[in-house]
């Protein structure tokens, strides 16, 4: 009960003086992270320990302009991390199956496990942490400052340091809307009405709508961030319709590359009449695309794979 007691008083902490951490108390909260429950003992993460100061001022600004990220001790980059497991299965003579959409899954979980115990172990020495998600604003940006190789995503950022702030607690939803017995109990209008009433206190207009907006309604920071986040996902090999090579060589000659629709549709705002996709079986994907004149021809193991090689055919002069 005391560890709950120390739940109940726990919020994130943004303010940090600028004294370091023992080596020790760091070594105790990486142990503690790799001690996370982890789905088939795979591992599928990885955690990124930024100490370069300069790395840190470039992350902070691509975050957003956080400055905590600048100012706490420690500042870790949580990341889902399936290459490992490639190059451990191609040690032994393997090779990877192709599960792209799963392995995102588990590793996005294994990776939030990791990062949940070193939070936690943090938060026991008593030190102040911070999760940061402001990394997705920009996260082709960040995946390239951090040399991550397909197969490699970043979760979310992690500060840890010695807080000069205690802030207060923030609000959380009743129990009673957030845990459902045997079968999903959909929300009735006062159960909403009483999600607002209990949240109102986390910001000072009294009103959580202004977050919930700000951030998840039409308009909002998570709809500009989806697109980008799309591209991520495709160029870091998670996309099963566009292995990571496809979607930058797509890139590359000048097409978002965030899904293979996105692909499709500015193909036609570029004049060409369609694309045509034909499944030949055993894996092997054909591709026509024509306008006026030209009609050039592309195959691969994935549609998109198939769509970058006729574009290729196209264009053969990448930007
Ligand atoms: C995935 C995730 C991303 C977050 N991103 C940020 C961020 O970019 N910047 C920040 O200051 N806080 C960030 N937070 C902290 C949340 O704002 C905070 O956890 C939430 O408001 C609840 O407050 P509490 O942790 O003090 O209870 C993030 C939290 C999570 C779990």
């Amino acid at each position: 009960m005391e560890f709950l007691q120390r739940l109940r008083n726990r919020a994130s902490v943004r303010d940090y003086q600028r004294t370091p951490i023992p080596e020790e108390d760091v070594l105790a909260m990486l142990e503690a992270a790799q001690r996370a429950p982890t789905d088939a003992t795979a591992q599928l993460y990885s955690i990124l320990r930024i100490k370069d100061r300069a790395l840190r001022a470039e992350l902070a600004r691509l975050a957003g302009g956080q400055k905590h990220i600048e100012d706490a001790a420690e500042f870790f980059v949580l990341l889902a991390d399936v290459h490992r497991l490639e190059k451990l299965l191609e040690f032994r003579g393997e090779s990877m199956g192709r599960w792209p959409r799963t392995a995102l899954h588990f590793a996005i979980v294994d990776a939030v496990l990791a990062g949940a115990n070193l939070a936690t172990m943090a938060e026991t020495l008593g030190y102040g942490i911070c999760w940061i998600g402001g990394l997705l604003n920009r996260p082709l940006e960040v995946a390239d400052l951090l040399n991550l190789p397909p197969g490699v995503l970043p979760v979310a950022g992690l500060t840890v340091g010695v807080p000069k702030e205690r802030p207060n607690p923030r609000p959380r939803l009743p129990q009673s809307l957030v845990v459902h017995t045997d079968r999903y109990q959909d929300y009735a209008r006062d159960a909403l009405g009483l999600a607002y009433e209990a949240m109102a206190p986390i910001s000072r207009s009294g009103d959580w709508l202004k977050i919930l907006k700000h951030y998840f309604a039409k308009g909002g920071v998570m709809e500009a961030r989806d697109a980008r986040y799309g591209q991520l996902v495709a160029r870091q090999g998670f996309s099963p319709d566009f292995p990571a090579a496809s979607a930058a060589s797509i890139e590359a000659r000048g097409l978002p590359a965030a899904s293979l629709g996105d692909a499709i549709e500015a193909l036609l705002e570029r004049g060409w009449r369609g694309a045509l996709f034909q499944n030949e079986g055993e894996g092997q994907h054909v591709v026509w695309i024509e306008k006026e004149d030209q009609a050039h021809r592309g195959e691969g193991a994935a549609p998109g794979e198939a769509l970058a090689a006729a574009l290729e055919a196209a264009y053969p002069d990448a930007h």
